[in-house]
């Protein structure tokens, strides 16, 4: 019987876990369960005779690949795939896909949470702000940057979107302003929210002179990737201007030297943009479906290697 590892160093929901493991039996197939794993090595044993692993942030490296001798299909239950070593997959012949869109309502509200959260000075009792009336920018206009705008726009907020690979009517039609280059975004948007990936393109191309262009009460929230932060631009912000705030979902490199702008300042203990009942769910049972697809038919729809 061919076997499926779920491997989930940060684990979703049991009553997700459950449905999961109930479509995993229903097709006939075996699941095996591997969560909070405290070494890399205990994922390689878990991997060793499975023909496909649901995974999130956890890393499938050359190390993983090696050691799964049967493995057929790496499915990352979510959207971003920067944890997997694409190539080394590809060179075995391994499928690898994400479930695109599964977990994206879970993320954009957390960028609201995040940005009232900064607003009313981490609820310290201080006189806040309100998102009424101000400008957001949403960079990268795909599943989550979508989300953002639909929300944005119930706060009553002037929507800008940024994203060169999304056609102009597709966000014109949101009633979004379409906005050709990232600079004039952040030079127009006291708020920035980022949904680019990332890969080698985007690293480190948010630097000072994009943030510094932004209006008062500059406001970055990054519910995508740290990579794609330039660090000491970020600091630099910190400290050249004291009306920046930035609010994360993945703790940078350099969170000692930001801690002290407390109330300027917030990272989530650990990502949590995905981290609901109701993405767990959804993101879950589309990898497992994924995969027996992929098994019994040959289905690669979601592929993302060659
Ligand atoms: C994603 O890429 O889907 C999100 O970053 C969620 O990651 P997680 O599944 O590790 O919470």
């Amino acid at each position: 019987m061919k076997k499926i590892l779920i491997a989930t160093d940060k684990p979703f929901s049991k009553p997700a876990v459950q449905a999961i493991q109930d479509v995993i039996k229903e097709a006939g197939y075996e699941s095996v369960l591997l969560e909070k794993y405290s070494s890399a090595s205990e994922f390689h044993k878990a991997a060793a005779d499975v023909d496909a692993i649901i995974i999130r942030s956890d890393v499938v490296d050359k190390e993983v690949i090696k050691a799964a001798k049967n493995l057929k299909i790496v499915v990352r239950a979510g959207a971003g795939y920067d944890n997997v070593d694409l190539a080394a997959a590809s060179e075995r012949g391994i499928v690898v896909m994400n479930t695109p869109g599964q977990n994206s309502n879970a993320v954009a509200e957390l960028v609201f949470g995040m940005l009232v959260y900064l607003n009313r000075g981490g609820f310290d009792g201080s006189s806040g702000t309100e998102l009424r009336n101000k400008k957001i920018g949403i960079h990268a206009y795909g599943y989550v940057g979508r989300i953002v705008a639909l929300i944005a726009k119930g706060f009553g907020m002037k929507v800008y979107a940024h994203d060169p690979f999304v056609d102009r009517v597709i966000i014109e039609n949101d009633g979004v302003k379409w906005e050709e280059s990232a600079a004039e975004m952040y030079s127009k948007c006291q708020y920035v929210s980022l949904h680019i990936p990332a890969n080698k393109q985007t690293k480190e191309t948010i630097n000072f002179e994009l943030l510094n262009s932004m209006p008062e009460g500059a406001t970055l929230v990054n519910t995508a990737r740290k990579e794609v932060i330039h660090e000491p631009s970020l600091i630099k912000m910190f400290e050249q201007r004291d009306d920046f705030r930035y609010a994360t979902d993945i703790e940078p490199d350099c969170k000692e030297q930001l801690a002290k702008y407390k109330g300027r300042y917030f990272a989530t203990p650990k990502k949590m943009g995905a981290q609901t009942a109701e993405a767990n769910l959804n993101a879950g049972v589309a990898a497992a479906r994924q995969i027996i697809n992929f098994l019994d038919k040959g289905d690669t729809t979601f592929q993302v290697n060659k």
